[in-house]
């Protein structure tokens, strides 16, 4: 799948978004090793903090069908500022594919790409 699919899929994603509290809407779409396309809203709780997001929805998805290697993610929002992926869903995510692309776009179209450990320095782990 070329980028321009991937961005589609995460914005496609997004439609889905629970998000009453924040009015935010985010999708994510990650894409496997071996070509395949896991995708991921973000979903709100009333209980604030049992949010989760929409790269984290992505990503468990994939993981749950049996993938845990990954080229890139691309994240979706509405939002006027770029979806820039957490913390939390940076150490979740580097957990798998440290080299991984992350591609962040805005409503306008706009799009930053980066290499996911360079957003997440010296990030821990167990060897
Ligand atoms: N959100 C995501 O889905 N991904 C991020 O990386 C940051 C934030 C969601 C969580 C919440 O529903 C809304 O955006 C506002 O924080």
């Amino acid at each position: 799948m070329n980028e321009e699919n991937l961005i589609m899929t995460a914005k496609e994603a997004s439609r889905h978004s629970h998000s009453p509290y924040s009015r935010t809407r985010v999708g994510a779409a990650i894409l496997t090793a071996n070509g395949d396309v896991f995708s991921g809203c973000n979903i709100e709780n009333s209980s604030y903090g049992l949010t989760i997001c929409a790269e984290r929805v992505a990503l468990f998805n994939a993981v749950s069908s049996g993938h845990k290697s990954f080229k890139g993610i691309a994240i979706y929002s509405d939002s006027d500022v770029y979806p820039m992926p957490c913390g939390s869903c940076r150490q979740v995510l580097v957990e798998f594919a440290p080299e991984m692309e992350v591609l962040v776009v805005g409503r306008d179209g706009k799009r930053k790409k980066y290499v996911l450990e360079d957003l997440l320095k010296d990030y821990f782990r167990i060897e």
